[in-house]
């Protein structure tokens, strides 16, 4: 059957309209329309393609779930090898290279491009005719590796190019890489499935890019920066790499919103340490800058020498790993019981911060890695990431070393030590009788996101329990002022401040008390969820596991879970406790209140001068409104106090609406709070 031409032309319009918008939203984070008009766009571009699948082409919207596995990746050949780049690890080296260009051209001063050196892999796109026909690795430089069908799959790459202008045959370069947050997600997953964790980023992203199965890769979250040319017209360049970059933006090829050209070295060496201070607040890891001579007339004149352009440098930060020794290997208690090794490492200094204890994560992955007491490590910290053990340097292990078993008991409290269903973790089976998850729990019950207990820390949790003044949660509502005065580095002041501190806590909402209660996989979002369905404590403990699964983001596990909790009578009489005790939220009368700032997202960043950040959270929870971490397109308000961060600087480049604090009060009063 003959496609019908108004069927093709809407289909090719669908494409157009879904490249864009896909631009709009992966590569300028500023979307025209609405999440649900554009699923209306794909999901009439996929029936159509149902339709008529002779319609299908590799290059549409709907081929990125990724194509079928092959079988091993076909070689290609570079027509313009792929080349290294020089490092610089201090100012000298950086003034050196400058005077080595600045001699090479006979020229005063020369202006830089400078952009974050991306911590990713090297990978080099063809586009023709405006379409992606193939994307390789850079393998030994010269000849890489096919990887066109995964590339397809990393939204951010266009399938077709945008705009105008583009030459008929061109290579783009750049970096492919994983972004921190979806490094930590992948880890977490690979982690609970019992599989192999990444070492980093970089590994992650080498190792997504190089699946067989495009499928896999297509849930990989990746993305990409175009950083130069490969194959590329001479007379189609313009004057400077700063203008290519701009021009790859234009055709809906992302760069990175961090390039700049600055004035001679002195420039980049005040990049280099403004891009320093911001390095780990980067969603991706950066392991330096690169400066390039803008011009593509002097880069021509500079050349390259045998593996690496003269016009260009990498300025490297300090290293996120070094080496070190394990010293023991401690086995920590968590909440719900989990046993993990903790390696305690001679103290070193790692990307600017002293380490002396690393996650080994679990006993499955010491035993993985083989690492041993007295062996020479390498260490790992980035970013907020706790640091972790890399690998163990097996040419450096002391006849000595120590392997590490799992212990049978619990090093606590002496319970039988049992493995859980999944295979890879070990959990102490003592429950809320091990002091170490009873101290877990109260901690986590007067944590900020709880509870918020302010100035209930870890020090004054251990005083507590050994002086038997608490048992359960519930009993820190009974605690006076005169029995907290007592203890260690405690004066009258601060033992009527924490008193105070628990009378606030005391009304709170059902998401935060749920949350705070520590029911397996409950964490925030699910709090929330139970609450809004719920809306009351007594609806949700009558719930079976039938009704929690049906909920949409609850599954059968965490059902499960949660019905085990409110079976247990031990549960149920610290929750009566802590009602008796005045532990309070507003009732359904306000759930079902107007809630005038429902579906608002806020962020916040910096200080607020007249309520705590938690306070501030809360009265906007109560209106119905969300709080979370990270500015994103979908975020509605920032509220900006004293000192903000770099949400601020995110919020303007999103265009999203900031408010002062002033400003912010008037809209929660407005909003009637
Ligand atoms: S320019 C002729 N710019 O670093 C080589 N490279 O150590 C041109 N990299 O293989 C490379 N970010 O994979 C350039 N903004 C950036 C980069 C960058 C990361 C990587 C790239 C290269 C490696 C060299």
């Amino acid at each position: 059957m003959a496609v019908p031409e108004a069927i093709r032309r809407r289909v090719e319009q669908l494409r157009r309209e879904i490249e864009y918008h896909n631009y709009r939203y992966y590569v300028l984070d500023s979307p025209v329309i609405s999440d649900a008009e554009y699923d209306a766009l794909m999901a009439e571009l996929r029936r159509l393609e149902e339709q008529y699948p002779e319609l299908v082409t590799p290059d549409s919207p709907t081929q990125r779930v990724g194509a079928p596995p092959s079988e091993a990746f076909a070689p290609v050949r570079h027509e313009v090898p792929m080349l290294s780049l020089d490092n610089a690890f201090t100012d000298e080296e950086v003034r050196a290279f400058d005077r080595r260009v600045r001699e090479h051209l006979g020229v005063e001063r020369v202006d830089y491009s400078c952009e974050p050196k991306l911590d990713g892999l090297a990978i080099s796109i063809l586009y023709e005719n405006g379409r992606l026909t193939r994307a390789a690795t850079r393998g030994d430089g010269f000849t890489g590796e096919d990887v066109t069908a995964n590339v397809r799959t990393i939204r951010t790459v266009p399938l077709r190019l945008l705009g105008a202008g583009w030459p008929e045959r061109f290579e783009v370069r750049g970096e492919v890489f994983m972004p921190i947050e979806g490094f930590e997600r992948l880890n977490r997953w690979t982690l609970r499935h019992g599989e192999k964790v990444f070492a980093n980023p970089r590994n992650a992203a080498a190792g997504s890019l190089r699946q067989l199965d495009p499928k896999i890769t297509a849930q990989r979250p990746l993305d990409f920066y175009a950083y130069g040319h490969g194959v590329f017209p001479r007379e189609k360049l313009p004057d400077t790499h700063h203008e290519l970059l701009d021009r790859f933006l234009s055709w809906g090829i992302p760069v990175s919103p961090l390039r700049e050209v600055v004035q001679g070295v002195e420039g980049c060496l005040r990049y280099y340490r403004r891009m320093l201070e911001r390095r780990d607040s980067l969603p991706y890891e950066a392991d330096g800058v690169v400066y390039k001579v803008n011009r593509f007339q002097w880069q021509e004149r500079l050349g390259y020498t045998a593996r690496a352009p003269r016009w260009a440098v990498a300025h490297k930060f300090p290293a996120h790993e070094a080496t070190t020794v394990v010293e023991a290997v401690e086995v920590q208690v968590g909440r719900t019981g989990i046993l993990t090794p903790v390696a305690k490492l001679r103290p070193v200094q790692v990307g600017g911060v002293t380490v002396s204890s690393a996650t080994l994560h679990n006993f499955e992955e010491v035993k993985r890695k083989d690492i041993r007491v007295g062996d020479t490590v390498i260490v790992r910290r980035a970013g907020e990431v706790i640091p972790e053990v890399v690998k163990v340097i097996v040419e450096k292990r002391p006849p000595d070393a120590k392997p590490v078993e799992p212990p049978e008991r619990c090093p606590v409290c002496g319970a039988e030590v049992v493995a859980d269903p999944g295979g890879t973790l070990i959990r102490c089976s003592g429950g809320l009788y091990c002091p170490a998850q009873r101290k877990a729990a109260i901690k986590h019950f007067a944590s900020r996101r709880a509870m918020d207990i302010q100035g209930l820390g870890e020090k004054l949790i251990d005083q507590l329990l050994e002086k038997g003044l608490v048992r359960d949660v519930a009993d820190l509502y009974h605690l006076t002022a005169e029995q907290l005065a007592r203890l260690e580095r405690m004066g009258p002041k601060s033992a009527q401040n924490l008193i105070e501190a628990l009378e606030k806590s005391k009304h709170t909402t059902l998401a935060r008390f749920l949350y705070a209660l520590g029911i397996r996989e409950v964490g925030e979002v699910t709090a929330q969820i139970l609450a809004d369905r719920f809306g009351s404590l007594e609806r949700l403990m009558e719930a079976d596991e039938a009704e929690l699964a049906r909920i949409p983001g609850i599954g059968p596990v965490v059902a499960k879970h949660i019905v085990a909790f409110f079976r247990q009578p031990h549960n149920l009489e610290v929750i009566e406790k802590l009602r008796r005790a005045g532990v309070h939220w507003e009732a359904e009368e306000k759930a079902a209140a107007p809630k005038p700032l429902a579906g608002k997202r806020f962020v916040f960043t910096g200080t607020l001068s007249s309520m705590s950040r938690e306070e501030a959270k809360r009265r906007v929870e109560d209106l119905g409104g969300h709080v979370t971490n990270s500015v994103s397109k979908k975020t509605d308000y920032v509220v900006a106090g004293e000192n903000p961060g770099s949400k601020l600087d995110k919020a303007k480049q999103l265009g999203v609406k900031i408010l002062d604090e002033a400003e912010f009060l008037a809209l929660l009063r407005q909003a009637g709070a």
